[in-house]
């Protein structure tokens, strides 16, 4: 396996990721409360469609095809994106979940566009590399974007009030007792650390 296969792996994995968000952007757009993030969603949804076609033409540079590979990185963050809109909050708050499940997909991004440019300019993809760099600052753009729109969000959720404890879904106790999982696995190699 050379340098360039493991690339077309890691692009097929973004093309992947990206008509997953192009199925998911729109529900957020509707959920969140705020203007201003929906139209940022709507924004970057279109920007989204670009950026799936943008990958199409790198692929037909590199002579391949785009399909092949089943993002599950984005698959997870997404479902992580889709618990905060199950939440039952109103205002602020519920948008502040949803900022966070976005810039987590931005970010996911982010790092998948600058594995892929670092691989195309080893290999001296020029051509290639130009189209990832333009989708990866316009991903850059989105999340400082949202950021930018959310942190008066943010501070109005501060002033909103704790919620009561109210009885855990299905979905909630299986997260929950996967959390302890995590905890227990990480516990040994924690303990090492302390002693
Ligand atoms: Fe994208």
């Amino acid at each position: 396996m050379a340098l360039k296969d493991v690339l077309i792996d890691e692009l097929r994995d973004l093309y992947s990721a990206e008509n997953q968000l192009v199925k998911s952007l729109p529900k957020l757009a509707k959920g969140s409360r705020n203007p201003e993030l929906k139209a940022l969603f709507t924004a970057h949804l279109e920007e989204t469609k670009c950026q799936v076609l943008r990958l199409k033409q790198v692929f037909e540079i590199l002579g391949k095809k785009p399909t092949g590979e089943h993002c599950n990185g984005m698959e997870g963050v997404i479902e992580e994106g889709a618990d905060a809109l199950e939440k039952g909050e109103e205002g602020a708050s519920f948008d502040s979940g949803i900022i966070g499940a976005a810039l987590r997909t931005e970010h996911y991004e982010i790092a998948g566009y600058t594995a892929a440019i670092a691989m195309t300019k080893v290999l001296g993809l020029d051509d290639v590399t130009g189209l990832l760099t333009e989708t990866l600052d316009e991903e850059t753009g989105a999340a400082a974007k949202i950021l930018a729109a959310g942190q008066p969000i943010l501070e109005a959720a501060a002033g909103e009030p704790e919620e009561e404890e109210s009885p855990k879904t299905g979905k909630e106790k299986y997260s929950e007792k996967k959390s302890k999982e995590d905890e227990k696995k990480a516990a040994s190699a924690l303990r090492q650390r302390a002693s």
